[in-house]
C-alpha cells in the first residue's frame, strides 16, 4: 500500500511534498558522509504520521500554511533525531530498511548527529515565532527523554501496566500530542479546541506505540524495515509480555531466560510463540483499539471539516497497520 493512496495522506499530498523538500534542505551538510547518511534516513520512507497530524490540525483551524509547514518539519525532524538516539540506545542495526547510524559510525558521532538534528528541529519550530508552540515542543522533547530513560531503567523487569503506560506516553504519546496540539495552536486560542487536539494526539500515540509493540511479535523484518523480536532480545518487556506474565505469573522455561537477558535465539522464538498462542498479543491490540476509539471521541468538539475526518481515518489506520 503506497502511503499516498490513503485518503488522510492524499488530502495533504502537496504539504507532504513540501515537507520532504524542507526536511532535506534542513539536514546539516557540513560533514559529507554523515550528511549523506542523514539524508538517506530521511528519504528511506518514514510514514510521516506526525507531520500529517500537524497539517490536518492546522488546516482545521485555518492556520497560516507557511507556519504549519515549519512546525510540521520540526516535528518530523525531532522524530528523526529521537530514532537516531533510540537506535543507539536499543543497539538496533536496521531502521526503515537501511543500516542505522550506530551500525556505521562511532557512538560519539551518532550522539552528536542526533543532537544536531534536535537543534535543527528546534530551529524549524521557532520559524513559526509562537511561544506556546515552542513550549509544547520543548515539553515533548523532555517527555520523550523521560520515557526513554524509564525504558532503559526497566529492561529485564516485569513492570506494572501503569509503569508501561507512563513509558509509552513519554516515548510516543507525547510527540503525537504535540504534533496535533501545535497545529491547532497556530490557528486558534480556544483552550477547549487545543485540549481536544492534545488529548486526541496523546490517545492516538498510545494506540500507535502498543501496535508497534505487537508488531515486534507478529510482523517480519522485511516488511517492517527493522528486525522483529528485537524488544525481547534487548530485555524490553512490552504490553504483550506483561499481559502474558499476568496470566502465568510463575517465571519458568524460556520466558524466564528472556526476562533475565540470558535467552538463546531458540528461546526467544519459543517465547514469541508462547506469547502469541496465549492471546496476549490480541489482547494488547484490543487495548490499542480502545485507545483509538477514545481518540475519536476526543474529536467530538472539533468543528466539522475534512481534516477532522482525516484524523478519524488516521485512528483506524494506526491500529490496522502492519508496518
Ligand atoms: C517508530 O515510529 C518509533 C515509534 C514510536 C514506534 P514510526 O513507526 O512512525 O516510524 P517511521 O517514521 O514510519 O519510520
Ligand atoms: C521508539 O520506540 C520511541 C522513540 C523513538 C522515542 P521503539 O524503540 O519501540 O521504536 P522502534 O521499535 O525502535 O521503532
Ligand atoms: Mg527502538
Ligand atoms: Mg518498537
Amino acid at each position: 500500500m503506497s502511503t499516498l493512496t490513503v485518503p488522510f495522506f492524499s488530502t495533504v499530498e502537496d504539504d507532504l511534498q513540501q515537507l520532504e523538500e524542507k526536511l532535506l534542505q534542513s539536514v546539516p551538510v557540513s560533514h559529507s558522509t554523515l550528511g549523506d547518511r542523514l539524508r538517506l534516513l530521511i528519504q528511506a520512507g518514514g510514514k510521516r504520521l506526525r507531520p500529517t497530524l500537524t497539517f490536518h490540525a492546522g488546516r482545521i483551524y485555518d492556520a497560516d500554511p507557511e507556519r504549519i509547514l515549519s512546525v510540521a518539519a520540526g516535528i518530523e525532524m525531532l522524530h528523526t533525531a529521537t530514532l537516531i538516539h533510540d537506535d543507539l540506545v536499543d543497539n538496533a542495526l536496521e531502521r526503515r530498511g537501511v543500516t542505522t547510524l550506530n551500525a556505521a559510525f562511532p557512538m560519539g558521532l551518532v550522539v552528536l548527529s542526533g543532537d544536531m538534528m534536535f537543534a535543527e528541529a528546534a530551529r524549524l519550530v521557532a520559524e513559526a515565532d509562537h511561544v506556546a508552540v515552542i513550549r509544547s515542543f520543548a515539553r515533548a522533547l523532555s517527555e520523550i527523554c523521560h520515557g526513554e530513560i524509564l525504558q532503559a531503567q526497566s529492561k529485564h523487569t516485569l513492570t506494572s501496566l501503569e509503569d508501561y503506560y507512563t513509558r509509552i506516553y513519554g516515548k510516543t504519546g507525547s510527540l503525537f500530542r504535540t504534533a496535533a496540539e501545535i497545529g491547532a495552536m497556530l490557528g486558534t486560542d480556544d483552550p477547549d479546541q487545543i485540549d481536544a487536539m492534545s488529548e486526541y494526539g496523546r490517545l492516538l500515540g498510545l494506540a500507535f506505540q502498543i501496535v508497534d509493540d505487537t508488531l515486534d511479535f507478529t510482523s517480519d523484518a522485511q516488511h517492517l524495515g527493522k528486525p522483529i523480536g528485537h524488544d525481547l532480545r534487548e530485555g524490553i518487556l512490552s504490553l504483550p509480555a506483561l499481559l502474558y506474565h499476568a496470566d502465568t505469573p510463575s517465571l519458568h522455561g524460556a520466558f524466564r531466560q528472556v526476562v533475565a537477558g540470558k535467552a538463546t535465539e531458540d528461546q526467544i522464538a519459543e517465547t514469541i510463540e508462547a506469547i502469541k498462542r496465549s492471546g496476549a498479543v490480541e489482547r494488547a491490540l484490543e487495548i490499542a483499539r480502545d485507545y483509538a476509539r477514545q481518540a475519536r471521541r476526543a474529536l467530538a468538539v472539533v468543528p466539522d471539516h475534512p481534516g477532522r475526518q482525516a484524523l478519524i481515518e488516521l485512528t483506524r489506520f494506526a491500529v490496522a497497520r502492519d508496518r
